[in-house]
């Protein structure tokens, strides 16, 4: 199968990652007989230093025509100073807007060789497997007004969502709920948001249409402590944009490292915008000690999502499980025993044990 895959690097550890990714891919292509064609495009503070603009007319309409596109990450203190609609990260929510990427997909897996990577209890993280189901494209990070206002002695940001808004995710949160283990938790502060009611009655409303699905509200509080009580008490959580950010860094602590967090933030027709939960890290940027595998396994969600190769992701899948088995690891995880090695070896191991192993058998 013929697939074009656009390659948005970033900044920080984003092009070192966007690298291990590409790899990974060309692999996969390698293995199964497919032909990857990759684009490079730019993104975030790369596309300020270079076309003076976080998100470029042309990166845009490469990621139109893209059958998948791969991001790193975005940000850094370069660009800090500037104003809030020219920063690194307006690239990136510009693009999730403008695609109309509204559900991010955020799973997050206690690996079973990285139990002991946590700093919670073996027996607290053992068999946790969750996802989180994000809305992407409204709420706090687009509502209008935002800004300063009376000389600088007021400021405002504004909460916005529309029913249909809430609809398509809840959908969306159900019926991913329905290919794992049916339990859906819905995520809110409706003891002080009316946006949060609002969220609540549609989803009251929705379940009537997935009845094989057990679903409950939870306040976002109570939430966040009992992801890390009690994480394997949730199947699915749906929530919304910034509710749906500050958890998702939370329960990356289940897997050990942020590293290890992929996502794909998807629309109906499958165009997929596949990232790492993590930011462009510029404690460690350019020093080859990133983790890929947040990256790998983004990629793999491309494959499974949209190129609907299941076989292809369960094999990137396997491979970076083979490789965590067998010890390796980047300078983020604590593994006892383990061998630490750069952000690029650990990509090439995924790699070499991926065409060890014959697909043909
Ligand atoms: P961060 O996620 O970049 O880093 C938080 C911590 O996790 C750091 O200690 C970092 O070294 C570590 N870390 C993150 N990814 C890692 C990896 N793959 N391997 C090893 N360690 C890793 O968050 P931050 O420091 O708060 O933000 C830095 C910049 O990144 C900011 O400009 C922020 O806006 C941006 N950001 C971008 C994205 C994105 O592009 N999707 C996501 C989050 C933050
Ligand atoms: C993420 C990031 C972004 C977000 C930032 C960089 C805009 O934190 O993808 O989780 O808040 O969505
Ligand atoms: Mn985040």
């Amino acid at each position: 199968m013929k697939k074009h895959i656009v390659l948005l690097p970033g900044d920080g550890i984003g092009p070192e990652v966007t690298k291990a990714a590409k790899r990974v891919l060309e692999t996969t292509a390698e293995q199964f007989g497919h032909t990857f064609t990759f684009e490079t495009q730019d993104i975030g503070g790369a596309a300020i230093d270079h076309q003076g603009t976080p998100l470029p007319e042309d990166t845009l309409a490469a990621c139109r025509k893209a059958d998948g596109i791969v991001l790193g990450a975005v940000g850094g203190p370069k660009w800090e100073h500037l104003p809030g609609h020219l920063r690194p990260e307006k690239g990136l929510l510009g693009i999730r807007k403008q695609l109309g990427l509204f559900a991010n997909l955020r799973p997050i897996k206690g690996f079973p060789s990285l139990l002991h990577a946590s700093p919670l209890k073996r027996e607290v993280v053992e068999g946790s497997d969750l996802l989180i189901v994000r809305e992407l494209t409204g709420g706090l990070y687009f509502g209008e007004p935002r800004e300063r206002r009376n000389q600088n002695t007021e400021v405002v940001d504004t909460l916005t969502y529309t029913r249909a808004e809430i609809e398509r995710i809840v959908d969306q949160a159900f019926q991913s709920a329905q290919l794992r283990r049916r339990h859906l938790t819905s995520v809110d502060k409706a003891n002080v948001l009316e946006s949060s009611r609002m969220w609540r009655e549609i989803v009251e409303e929705k379940k009537h249409d997935y009845p094989d699905v057990e679903v409950e509200h939870m306040l976002v509080d109570a939430a966040a402590m009992k992801l890390i009580t009690n994480p394997t008490y949730f199947d699915v959580l749906v929530t919304e944009n910034m509710f749906g950010d500050i958890l998702s860094d939370e329960a990356s602590v289940l897997t050990g490292s942020l590293g290890m967090l992929p996502s794909a933030s998807i629309r109906e027709d499958g165009l997929g915008l596949y990232e790492p939960v993590h930011g462009s890290a510029p404690d460690i940027a350019g020093q080859d000690k990133a983790n890929p595998l947040a990256a790998i396994l983004s990629a793999a969600m491309m494959l499974r999502y949209s190129f609907q190769m299941s076989e292809e992701a369960d094999e990137v899948e396997a491979a970076v499980h083979a490789v965590l088995q067998d010890k390796y690891h980047t300078a983020d995880l604590k593994v006892a025993g383990g061998i630490q090695v750069s952000g690029s070896v650990l990509a090439n191991k995924v790699s070499e044990q991926m065409s060890s192993h014959d697909t043909t058998e």
